[in-house]
C-alpha cells in the first residue's frame, strides 16, 4: 500500500552525499515541495555544523522551488544538465557547485552506461499514481524514465494542479543500449513507440507528498521590434527557401529554441502567408505553439516539455480533449534524438549569445568565462538539422557589446553546425563558403552598424591563412568591453 508522507518526512530520507534526480524539463513538471524540503534539511543540517550536500541531475531548467532555494541553501555538490537560476548560476560562475554542461539528449544515456554516480533518489512529480507502480507524469518528461529505473528509492509529488485525464499525453520510451540498439521507431513527429505510463517498481516507492501548484512558467515579454524584425527575416528565408526548392513543398518540421526571440520567431513563422501548416519536433512546447495550433498554423508539436505560462495550461488543461491528438511529450533523449532529426530533416532555430566572422557560436558563456544556463538541446540539434539558423541581436547592453565578433570567446557550435545566421540586420547564409566568404556575408548581412567598419577593419590586420585571423587582436573586442564598458571604442593594433 502506498503511503502518504509530508514533504519534511519525504526529505528526512535523502542524506548528505545522495545523488537525486528529479523528473521535468524546466520548470514544467518539476517537482516543487520536496526541494523546497531538502532545502529546509540542508538548512538545519548547516546550522546543526553538519555537512549536507547532495548531487544533482534534472532534465533542463528548473525553477525557484529546485535550483533557487537548493543552490540558496548550499546543498548541491554538482549539477547537469542546463540551468538558469539565478541562485544557480551565481554558485556556478563562483565555483561554489561544480556544473558540468552537457547535451540534454546524452544525459539519460550517460547515466545508464554507468559514467556518473549512481542515483540515489528519484523525485517525481505525478498527475497519478497507481498501486503497482504506474506514473502519469504532468508537464515535463526529461531524463526520469532512465532515472526511475536507476534509482534505489522513489518519492513522488502527486500534484493536483495536474488533471488525471492528461493521461495519452506522455510517449515513455527507452532505447537498448549498444551494441543491442536498434532504430528508434518515429518516422514523422507525431508517431508513438512507447507508453502512456511510466512503469517503476513500487516496492523502491518510499511514499507519496500530496501537492496543488502551478510550474509558475512566466508569460513572455511582448515581442519588440528587434525581435519581430529577427522573426520576420527567418520567416522570409525559409519562405524563400521553400520558393527555391530547397524545401520540399509540404514544409518541413522546425525545431526552436527557448525564449522571447523563439516565440516571436514562431509567431512569424505562423503569420507569412508562403509558409504552409507545419509540425514542430522540437524540446520546449511553449505559449506560440498553442496559440498556432488554434489557429491551424501548427499540426502537431511533438516535445518534451509543455512551458506554457499559467493560464495557458489551465486553459489547455480545461479544454484538454481538444489538445489530445496535437501533441506529444517524450523523454529528451528521444525529444532531442540525433537520429530522429537528421532522419525527419528538421529546420532547426537556436539562439546564440555571440557569433564569430566566420560562423561560430557561442550559446553558452558571457565574455568567454561566465555561463549563462547550458547548451540545452541545441547542440542535439543544430548539428543534425536539415538547416541549422542561429539568431541573435546584433548587439547586446544597449549596443555596447556587439554580438558578432572576430572570434568567439567559449565555443559551442562550430562554423560546421552553422549553415545561416540572422539578426535583424539581416540573413547571412553561409552555405558553401569558404571562411573569408562567411565573413564578408556576416558582416555585411548581419553587423550592426556602429561596428561594420570596425569588423571590416580586422579583416584587414594582415591574418593570413584559410582562416585569417590575427590572433593577437581576435579578443581585443571583448576586452575594450572589460576596460572601458564599450566595445565601440576598440583600437586595432596588432
Ligand atoms: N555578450 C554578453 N552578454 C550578452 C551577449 C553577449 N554577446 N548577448 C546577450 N547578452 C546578455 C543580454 O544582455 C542579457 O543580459 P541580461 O539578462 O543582463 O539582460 C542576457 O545575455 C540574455 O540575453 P537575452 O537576449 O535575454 O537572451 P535570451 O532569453 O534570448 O536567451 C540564450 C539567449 C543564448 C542565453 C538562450 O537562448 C540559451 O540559453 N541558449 C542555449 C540553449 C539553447 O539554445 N536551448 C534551446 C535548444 S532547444
Amino acid at each position: 500500500m502506498l503511503r502518504i508522507i509530508s514533504a519534511q518526512e519525504a526529505a528526512s530520507y535523502i542524506n548528505d552525499g545522495d545523488i537525486l534526480a528529479f523528473s521535468g524539463f524546466t520548470a514544467s513538471g518539476a517537482p516543487k515541495v520536496v526541494s523546497e524540503a531538502i532545502a529546509e534539511r540542508a538548512n538545519a543540517e548547516h546550522e546543526a555544523g553538519r555537512p549536507f550536500k547532495t548531487g544533482i541531475f534534472t532534465g533542463a531548467s528548473t525553477s525557484e522551488h529546485l535550483d533557487g532555494v537548493l543552490a540558496l541553501a548550499d546543498a548541491i555538490d554538482f549539477r547537469t544538465p542546463y540551468q538558469s537560476t539565478p541562485n544557480m548560476r551565481n554558485c556556478i560562475n563562483s565555483q561554489r557547485i561544480n556544473y558540468f554542461d552537457m547535451h540534454l539528449s546524452h544525459l539519460a544515456q550517460e547515466l545508464r552506461y554507468g559514467f556518473y554516480k549512481k542515483i540515489n533518489v528519484a523525485i517525481i512529480e505525478a498527475a497519478d499514481v497507481s498501486e503497482n507502480g504506474e506514473i502519469v507524469l504532468t508537464a515535463g518528461v526529461g531524463i526520469i524514465p532512465t532515472a526511475a529505473m536507476l534509482a534505489e528509492k522513489i518519492i513522488i509529488e502527486l500534484n493536483g494542479f495536474t488533471p488525471k485525464s492528461v493521461k495519452g499525453l506522455h510517449d515513455i520510451y527507452i532505447p537498448l543500449d549498444p551494441p543491442c540498439r536498434r532504430e528508434i521507431p518515429v518516422y514523422k513527429p507525431s508517431d508513438r513507440c512507447g507508453d502512456t505510463v511510466l512503469k517503476v517498481d513500487p516496492n523502491k516507492i518510499i511514499g507519496i507528498v500530496e501537492t496543488n501548484l502551478s510550474d509558475g512558467v512566466s508569460p513572455f515579454t511582448p515581442s519588440d521590434t528587434v525581435t519581430e524584425t529577427i522573426g520576420a527575416n527567418v520567416a522570409e528565408f525559409l519562405a524563400s527557401q521553400l520558393r527555391e526548392n530547397k524545401i520540399p513543398s509540404s514544409f518541413l518540421p522546425v525545431q526552436s529554441g527557448v525564449g522571447n526571440i523563439a516565440n516571436a520567431v514562431l509567431g512569424s513563422l505562423g503569420a507569412n502567408r508562403y509558409i504552409p501548416p507545419f509540425e514542430m519536433y522540437t524540446e520546449v512546447i511553449q505559449d506560440s505553439v498553442i496559440d498556432l495550433i488554434r489557429t491551424g498554423n501548427i499540426k502537431f508539436a511533438s516535445g518534451c516539455s509543455l512551458s506554457l505560462s499559467d493560464d495557458m495550461m489551465r486553459d489547455v488543461y480545461s479544454d484538454f480533449n481538444s489538445f489530445r491528438d496535437k501533441f506529444v511529450l517524450r523523454p529528451q533523449e528521444i525529444s532531442n534524438n540525433p537520429e530522429i532529426a537528421r532522419r525527419l530533416g528538421l529546420l532547426t532555430i537556436n539562439t546564440a549569445l555571440e557569433a564569430d566572422i566566420f560562423g561560430n557560436i557561442n550559446s553558452t558563456h558571457v565574455l568567454g568565462t561566465k555561463m549563462m544556463n547550458g547548451i540545452g538541446g541545441s547542440g542535439d540539434f543544430a548539428r543534425n538539422a536539415y538547416i541549422s539558423i542561429f539568431t541573435c541581436p546584433s548587439v547586446a547592453k544597449g549596443g555596447k557589446i556587439s554580438a558578432i565578433v572576430p572570434m568567439v570567446s567559449h565555443l559551442d557550435h562550430n562554423e560546421h553546425s552553422v549553415k545561416v545566421i540572422i539578426t535583424e540586420q539581416g540573413v547571412a547564409d553561409l552555405r558553401g563558403k569558404s571562411p573569408i566568404q562567411r565573413a564578408k556575408t556576416i558582416i555585411e548581412n548581419c553587423v550592426h552598424p556602429d561596428y561594420k567598419q570596425l569588423l571590416w577593419d580586422y579583416l584587414k590586420l594582415g591574418g593570413t591563412g584559410h582562416t585569417p585571423h590575427t590572433l593577437s587582436a581576435c579578443f581585443r573586442m571583448h576586452q575594450e568591453f572589460i576596460d572601458s564598458g564599450d566595445m565601440r571604442k576598440t583600437v586595432w593594433t596588432k
